[in-house]
């Protein structure tokens, strides 16, 4: 297969295993190009692409700018902080005038679950999503699987947990879809509060315990907690929280086993997990950082059709 079957990326719950995998393998090739002296191809000369936040980001947003600058694209960039939203603007109204200076694709992170695919109804350009609200951060998911990969050979198979805040993550949503379509068994780990109901409904394990989450698998992705969408306390304190989820040295290094460990960023240090974890050689953090750049060329060069 050489083509995605989809337009957009809007979500992994729409890719099927072999979109996956043919992202993967493309990102393999971009990793080879970004990793050589002279780090850009022309693939993407006469395209216009527009990276649209409406939200803070820091990793996604310099990763797809790197990305589309790497495959020689034309970019702008749009922060909502200081744009024409502020004066009243709708999306749509935004995003239309930006078209009207001739964009061919869209890079848009949003608060709003939901609003990457509200744009793919309304504009004619191809969307990527970086991220809508707690719904889904599909490229999050895909640079995790390919750092998994690499790290570990394969994923069909391997046991993966998630742990933290789960009810407002989309890197958790994400992560599920893309991992078990790739094989491998998921678990949740965290406070039944950050536990939602319905997850179980997508086949994956429920564990409160943490020492025995981390037992059980192979890498644990530790997510932040994302005190900015708790409208109310879902504990009792951050403290109590890290007693019971936080991954600290001692706990990792009595584990009976060497797992991987990753975190999508930003990282809450001392609260999720401690610094000697973070930076510990048992850490693929910033190594998924890296792959971030050569996953992005991976979609944008396979959504502009270059194959
Ligand atoms: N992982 C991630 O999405 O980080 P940013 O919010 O900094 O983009």
């Amino acid at each position: 297969m050489s083509k995605l079957s989809t337009k957009h990326l809007l979500g992994i719950k729409e890719l099927t295993a072999d979109d996956i995998n043919l992202i993967l393998a493309t990102a393999d090739s971009f990793k080879d190009v970004i990793n050589r002296p002279i780090k850009k191809v022309p693939s993407l000369r006469d395209i216009t692409i527009a990276n649209l936040f409406f939200e803070n980001s820091t990793r996604t947003k310099l990763s797809f700018e790197l990305a589309e600058k790497r495959l020689s694209a034309d970019v702008v960039n749009f922060s909502s902080s200081s744009s024409s939203v502020k004066k009243g603007e709708t999306l749509i109204d935004t995003v239309n005038n930006i078209l009207a200076m001739k964009v061919d694709m869209v890079v848009m992170r949003h608060p709003n679950p939901g609003a990457a695919v509200f744009l793919s109804k309304h504009i004619n350009a191809k969307i990527i999503n970086a991220g809508d609200g707690a719904h889904e951060h599909p490229t999050q998911a895909l640079l995790d699987a390919f750092s998994i990969k690499e790290k570990l050979g394969n994923i069909k198979g391997k046991k993966i947990v998630i742990v933290g805040d789960i009810l407002h993550s989309r890197v958790a949503l994400s992560n599920i879809f893309c991992l078990q379509k790739l094989g491998a068994e998921v678990m949740v780990c965290g406070p039944t509060t950050l536990i939602p109901k319905y997850i179980t409904s997508l086949g994956v394990k429920v564990e409160h315990n943490l020492r025995k989450a981390l037992e059980w698998c192979d890498v644990a992705n530790m997510l932040r907690i994302q005190l900015e969408r708790q409208e109310i306390k879902y504990f009792p304190s951050l403290r109590e929280y890290t007693m019971l989820f936080g991954l600290n040295k001692q706990l990792l290094d009595s584990l009976s086993k060497k797992i991987v460990i990753m975190h999508p960023g930003p990282i809450n240090r001392g609260v999720e997990i401690t610094s000697d974890v973070a930076d510990s050689d048992q850490s693929i953090i910033l190594e998924q950082v890296e792959n971030g750049v050569a996953v992005r060329m991976a979609v944008l060069f396979l959504l502009a059709g270059r194959v």
